[in-house]
């Protein structure tokens, strides 16, 4: 079985072709990070409107490098949420018109359950295994028991990782992804000359918080005698990324816990989401398993942030497990929690 995926909740128009032999054909990704940079952000309407103009572009270009035609197609699947409602309609609508056109399935997928069962297309990891899912717009520990079964156990109570390195960033007036720049500068710095806060470390329960480190930042850059030097945006990234390095493995020891509780058969450690791309926080989370006796997967750096691979695949588990694809009426879903059944979390600003 060959599936299309599509992906377009959030900055990337992205298509892939991937097989049910974990075999990936294709991954075509058109960034819109240029025509966001100037707004230090992705702006929803202009980001819908890209999504627009480059899909079919895209779709063909992944259809072409995996050398096969539309016919050639058991199933077509697209990021039906969370994420920007105005992209996800783009990605959406055309994956429902190929279905119709070719009388094959669409299928609905999740985008986080996209990022969650990357490791599965990757490394082929079994369930059940503990996940931690950072990027730009979610932090959560997760126990993924199926592709359609996730047991939540933490939570952001207000901002998500991804979000702290691009708000820190454009504080130190870095350009917008934040996360790329903070590591590239941070490769020279020294983490120790600025200490800013581990929030939340050691506090009952596994939720994170980031926005204190965010104020902690501001206090930082207003201490300094004027605009930061090359040393200061060295030392300061360096800090920021140990922080949220710090913090995310810090909040993560619970979770590890209660896997291990829960879950006496999980055998992996799985980091997803673009925070994952970041190869300091890689490292230590992989010693991290390693203590615990866990075995450690970070997928590809291409397949960390939005692609269309992971959709695909993610619509190849979900066409398994239904047995059948979702209908072409599904409406999209700005909100889409993996675990319906977790409790809000408290805090302003709550991620679902
Ligand atoms: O998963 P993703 O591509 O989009 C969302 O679904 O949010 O994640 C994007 C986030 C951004 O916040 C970006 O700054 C962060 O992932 N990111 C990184 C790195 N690469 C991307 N954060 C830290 N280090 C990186 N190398
Ligand atoms: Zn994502």
């Amino acid at each position: 079985m060959i599936v299309l995926g599509i992906e377009t909740s959030c900055d990337e128009t992205a298509a892939a072709v991937v097989g049910d032999d974990r075999r990936i054909l294709s991954n075509v990704v058109a960034s819109q990070i240029a025509t966001h940079r100037p707004f230090g952000g992705v702006v929803p309407e202009i980001a819908a409107r890209a999504h627009l103009g480059q899909i079919d572009a895209v779709i063909r270009a992944a259809l072409a490098e995996a050398g096969v035609g539309v016919g050639d197609l058991d199933a077509v699947a697209a990021a039906a949420g969370p994420g920007l409602i105005g992209g996800v309609l783009v990605g959406v609508t055309a994956a429902k018109a190929i279905a119709a056109a070719r009388g094959i399935p669409f299928v609905a997928v999740n985008h986080l359950a996209g990022h969650a069962l990357t490791a599965r297309l990757t490394d082929g990891v079994p369930f059940p295994f503990l996940l931690l899912l950072t990027s730009g717009g979610h932090c959560q520990t997760l126990i993924v028991k199926g592709p359609e079964d996730y047991v939540r156990l933490g939570t952001t109570i207000d901002d998500a990782a991804g979000e702290a390195f691009d708000k820190t960033a454009k504080m130190i007036g870095l350009p917008y992804p934040g996360g790329p720049e903070i590591e590239r500068h941070a490769a020279g710095g020294d983490p120790r000359r600025f200490p800013l806060p581990r929030p939340m470390k050691g506090a009952p329960g596994c939720d994170f918080s980031f926005s204190g480190l965010k104020t902690a930042v501001r206090h930082t850059l207003d201490k300094l005698p004027g605009p930061p030097s090359p040393a200061d945006v060295a030392d300061l990234c360096a800090a920021i990324q140990a922080a949220i390095t710090d913090s995310l493995c810090a909040r993560l020891k619970p979770a590890l816990a209660a896997f291990r509780a829960a879950c006496p058969e999980g055998r992996h450690l799985v980091v997803a989401g673009g925070v994952a791309a970041n190869r300091h926080l890689r490292a230590a989370l992989a010693a991290q398993a390693e203590k615990s006796g866990l075995a450690f997967v970070a997928p590809p750096l291409p397949l960390c942030t939005d692609n269309g691979a992971m959709i695909a695949w993610a619509g190849l588990e979900r066409l398994r497990h239904l047995g059948h694809g979702d209908p072409l009426d599904f409406k999209p879903r700005p909100r889409w929690p993996l675990d319906g059944d977790a409790p809000k979390a408290r805090g302003a600003g709550v991620k679902a």
